[in-house]
């Protein structure tokens, strides 16, 4: 697809920040979406002026299905749009922290949907569009201290899944990505560096390509896919019991 106007949440930093750079630096005019607008001025500054900085609270739903559905009608039709913003909120093995958790629910689930929520309909009427979500590699299952983390990330790749059964022949496709550790503000806390840590630049690299390419799914790294497509295939005993000493 020929893209000419994007919208890419949680833009401030991260995977966000590069893939916006990324589209900005292929001619297509970006609205990079987050809370922190002076970082979103410094990626204009920094990367290029078809960065348009957008200051969009996710967390809130409505007020984030208004605001792209505005946008879409604004800016003469959004192309493509990259619900990216997202919060990994690890619990302790027996302690849940209800507010951190409502919050990464509103963000990771709430926030995401109502993104594409706000797109969908300007796409449908022109019959062109491509709706894209960062899900993870923890969508494959649940994880030691990561379940709420990788139950919004399962939610999010069955709803795009549901999404582009139900947009076949539409014009509008959509594409789930996957991907391992990536270095960004979300990793940086981690005491060791975890396993196949990728350069953010890399991921942006191959999450821009597997868009340009309209892929439907991609898992990267390749290890970190082989090994979680691997647990996630085995008896439900067997892979607990794997998955209990990944930690
Ligand atoms: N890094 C990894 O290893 C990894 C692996 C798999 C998947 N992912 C996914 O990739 C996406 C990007 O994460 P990242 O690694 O780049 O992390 P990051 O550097 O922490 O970036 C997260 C982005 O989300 C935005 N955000 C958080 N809460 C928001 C809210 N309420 N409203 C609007 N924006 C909000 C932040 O912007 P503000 O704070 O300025 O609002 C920031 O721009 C996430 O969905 C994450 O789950 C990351």
């Amino acid at each position: 697809m020929d893209y000419r106007n994007a919208l890419v949440t949680g833009a401030s930093s991260g995977i966000g920040r590069g893939l916006a750079a990324w589209l900005a630096k292929r001619g297509v005019k970006v609205w990079a979406a987050a809370r922190r607008l002076e970082n979103l001025e410094q990626l204009k500054a920094e990367a290029s002026d078809l960065i348009v900085p957008m200051k969009l609270d996710c967390a809130k739903g409505e007020a984030t299905e208004a605001a792209v559905r505005a946008l879409d009608a604004e800016c003469g039709g959004l192309d493509l749009v990259v619900a990216n913003a997202g919060v990994a909120v690890e619990n302790k093995p027996k302690r849940l922290d209800w507010k951190a958790i409502e919050n990464m629910l509103q963000v990771n689930v709430i926030g995401a949907t109502a993104t594409l929520c706000g797109a969908l309909p300007g796409m449908l009427q022109r019959n062109r569009g491509h709706l894209v979500g960062i899900s993870s590699i923890a969508a494959f299952g649940g994880l030691p201290r990561l379940g709420g983390y990788a139950g919004t990330k399962a939610y999010l790749m069955t709803f795009l899944q549901g999404l582009r059964l139900d947009l076949k022949g539409t014009g509008v496709i959509v594409s789930s990505i996957h991907p391992g550790y990536v270095k960004s503000e979300m990793t940086s806390t981690h005491k060791k560096a975890p396993p196949f840590l990728m350069e953010t630049d890399d991921a942006v690299e191959t999450i821009g390509a597997a868009i340009y390419r309209g892929a439907e799914s991609v898992v990267f790294p390749w290890q970190m896919s082989l090994g979680m497509r691997t647990l996630a295939s085995l008896p439900r005993p067997l892979y607990e019991a794997a998955a209990r000493k990944l930690r």
